[in-house]
């Protein structure tokens, strides 16, 4: 009798060490390292808090979603590699970013493919701008969505920035696209690949004259303060792709990938809402500073860099497939 209440009490004493070994395992949350470039109040910025907000609310105490803004975890360059290896799960790159992985992603970098944001959105939405959101699988990365930040203005430390003559011989930084560099040197300047994170300090010291940032980018960065001049050019269309390890990704519980599926929906179109409001926001917010002059172009003037920019859609075709250029292109028309 003394023996078996002994092994009971032994074997209740197994059974709460157990329980609170499993309460222990559970109360550790998978941490989801999410990181990216720029500040938290650009459209990526606030897209990163949202997807933490709406993935920790449906997985309480499973999922833990880290965000690290401003390069702090990882910069350009790093990003990628960190996320094949593992080391951080999300990450958003700018869709100029992709030339290692992929060539049919340049259709986002071909100057004046997109008339506007509206356009790339519904091209993003077709099923070819969903299919891309696969074309990577095969290097371990997967694409959960498209977040839009905006177009691109062009800006130089010069007081005339009205025609592309106006900026030959000047020196760009560029992101990390071949595209991006076939446009500058197709309009006689000296394009430099630098990672965003240098971009306010190379414009400052003088190691580059201009770049071609959307305006919540320029803002953010203080870049209005080391330029003179921002053409109103919306030549190109800064947007994201947001993507996940592959394997990582598919190893998930199904419930708990379906959870953050859900709540990467909500995060994108929390982030694409607000894109548009933060990039004139920020537009604003440059004029009133007064630090750097906004040129307004006439029809003339967009129509002549339109015209000096477009031979760099040959060069890129065969890369890219004609089809999906004609699909992109096709965007253009609301239908
Ligand atoms: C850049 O490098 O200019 C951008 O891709 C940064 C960003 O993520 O918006």
């Amino acid at each position: 009798m003394k023996f078996s209440t002994t092994r009971l009490a032994a074997s209740l004493g197994l059974s709460l060490t157990l329980g609170l070994a499993a309460m222990t395992a559970q109360a550790a949350p998978t941490v989801i390292k999410f990181s990216h470039v720029v500040a938290e109040s650009t459209p990526k910025g606030q897209g990163a808090l949202k997807f933490k907000e709406l993935a920790e609310a449906a997985l309480p105490g499973q999922i833990e979603v880290q965000v690290f803004p401003n390069s702090q975890l990882f910069g350009d360059g790093k990003e990628m590699e960190a996320l094949l290896l593992g080391d951080v799960q999300i990450i958003a790159p700018s869709l100029a970013k992709f030339d290692r992985y992929t060539k049919k992603l340049q259709v986002f970098d071909l100057p004046f493919m997109f008339d506007d944001v509206a356009a790339l959105d519904r091209f993003q939405a077709s099923p070819a701008g969903q299919e891309l959101l696969d074309s990577m699988k095969s290097k371990g990365i997967q694409g959960l969505a498209y977040w839009h930040n905006g177009m691109k203005q062009m800006s130089t430390n010069k007081d005339q920035l009205v025609r592309p003559e106006d900026i030959k011989g000047l020196k760009f930084r560029i992101q990390s696209s071949d595209v991006l560099e076939a446009q500058f040197r197709q309009l006689g300047a000296n394009p430099q690949k630098l990672a965003f994170s240098e971009v306010y300090q190379a414009l400052q010291t003088g190691v580059v004259d201009g770049a071609e940032n959307p305006w919540s980018n320029i803002y953010s960065q203080k870049l209005h303060e080391v330029q003179k001049t921002i053409a109103v050019t919306n030549h190109g269309a800064l947007d994201y792709m947001v993507i996940t390890n592959a394997g990582w990704w598919d190893g998930l519980p199904e419930n708990v990938r379906e959870a953050l599926k859900k709540a990467m929906a909500g995060a994108t179109e929390h982030a694409n809402k607000l894109a548009a409001q933060i990039n004139d926001r920020d537009q604003k917010r440059i004029a009133e500073a007064g630090k750097a002059k906004i040129q307004t172009l006439s029809k003339e003037d967009i129509a002549a860099w339109r015209t000096a920019m477009h031979p760099v859609w040959e060069k890129f075709q065969d890369g890219i497939g004609k089809d999906l250029i004609d699909a992109a292109q096709a965007s253009n028309q609301p239908s």
